[in-house]
């Protein structure tokens, strides 16, 4: 990451991860907002608890900082089991993964952060586990190659991603539950605040709060991050209190404006308009143009970008839409500069075409 941005959903040092622990609710009752989908967890966890069983293998999908962790301890904690944590890229080997799997006990969940990231080798270790409950390790190689079946324990893997798109379609299809979370409301954003200032026992007035909510990009994580932040500020430049003109005041420290968007979200769309006339412009052309990570910029730039319609995804790359000329105070082009193919020059007096 070539800098701190707080608007980040992704990077998480172990002050903010302690923090972040202290927030995060523990029962489904206590869950804020995702509606449908905690009402379908509470369906299926109901049913998987009343056949004694444990609950069908979940898929957790949506941009980062949105719930995906905290959903897969509240249904550790909703099913009474324990949690086992590991993730895509620390599972290298199959070896790796049959440590895991065959220290498992009988309902114990397995979450598997960035599971799109999972090399194949151990993908497809993963599918017996899955379906029958047992492993194929083959030992030895070559002719003395032999392949021994070892039974698991029942259990359910909880696998979050970032990008279902990356998903193979076995792996998918294994999942019985699958999940997409989406950006939160303001409304929920704003609960969610309310929460943690009261678990964190700050007085804030419900202007502030509401102020924060609006600037949050959707993501509870990036609420209880800005909280975090006006707190300092207000501790350190005032009585503590947090109002709405502290809150505004810290948001400008942060260079935040009043839609959440920060400076690499604006350089991102100036760039785009700007260097490249407003798109298409391929993703790895401005990843190495703003000196950026391509993955930075698909899973925390560009998701809530085209949440609120500043930018289009086409097949030949990113486009900027009418309101990202706006936000940043340019005059949108006439016509969509959404071009598939290069347009015949226009004719002379082109306003009679209009
Ligand atoms: N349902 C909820 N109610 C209240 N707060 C929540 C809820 N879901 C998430 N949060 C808060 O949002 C923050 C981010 O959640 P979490 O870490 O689970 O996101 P994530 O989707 O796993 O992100 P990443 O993809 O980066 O791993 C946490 O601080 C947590 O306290
Ligand atoms: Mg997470």
């Amino acid at each position: 990451m070539a800098r701190e941005r707080i608007i980040d959903a992704s990077s998480q040092d172990p002050e903010e991860r302690r923090y972040d622990l202290a927030l995060r609710p523990e029962t489904l009752d206590e869950c804020i907002g995702q509606e449908k989908v905690i009402a379908k967890l509470r369906i299926a966890l109901t049913a998987a608890k009343q056949r004694a069983e444990p609950v069908e293998h979940i898929l957790l999908h949506g941009p980062p900082g949105l719930g995906k962790t905290t959903l897969a301890h509240v249904i550790a904690h909703e099913m009474g089991a324990r949690l086992r944590t590991s993730s895509g890229p620390a599972l290298t080997r199959p070896g790796d993964l049959m440590g895991i799997l065959t220290n498992l006990q009988q309902a114990d969940i397995l979450f598997v952060d960035e599971i799109h990231r999972l090399p194949t080798v151990v993908e497809e270790f993963m599918y017996p586990a899955m379906e029958d409950f047992q492993v194929d390790f083959t030992v030895d190689s070559g002719v003395h190659a032999k392949t021994i079946n070892i039974p698991l324990q029942p259990f359910t893997l909880i696998g979050a991603t970032t990008r279902a798109g990356m998903i193979s379609a076995p792996l998918r299809a294994r999942f019985g539950i699958q999940q997409h979370l989406e950006f939160w409301s303001q409304d929920h954003l704003a609960q969610c605040l309310a929460r943690s200032a009261r678990i964190l026992a700050l007085a804030v007035e419900t202007e502030a709060l509401n102020l924060l909510s609006r600037c949050s990009r959707g993501t509870p994580r990036v609420a209880n991050r800005l909280l975090r932040r006006v707190r300092d500020y207000a501790q350190v430049r005032a009585d503590g209190r947090i109002t709405r003109a502290l809150a505004e005041k810290a948001l400008r420290i942060e260079e935040i404006d009043e839609l959440g968007l920060d400076p690499l979200d604006r350089t991102y769309l100036r760039t785009l308009i700007a260097t490249y006339q407003g798109g298409p412009a391929g993703i790895e052309a401005l990843a190495a143009t703003l000196g950026e990570d391509r993955d930075t910029l698909e899973d925390v730039v560009e998701p809530y970008l085209l949440q609120i319609g500043f930018v289009a995804r086409t097949r030949n790359g990113r486009t900027a839409l009418a309101a990202a000329y706006r936000q940043l105070g340019l005059q949108p082009p006439a016509a969509p500069p959404a071009r598939t193919e290069r347009q015949p020059d226009p004719p002379e007096d082109a306003s009679l075409f209009e």
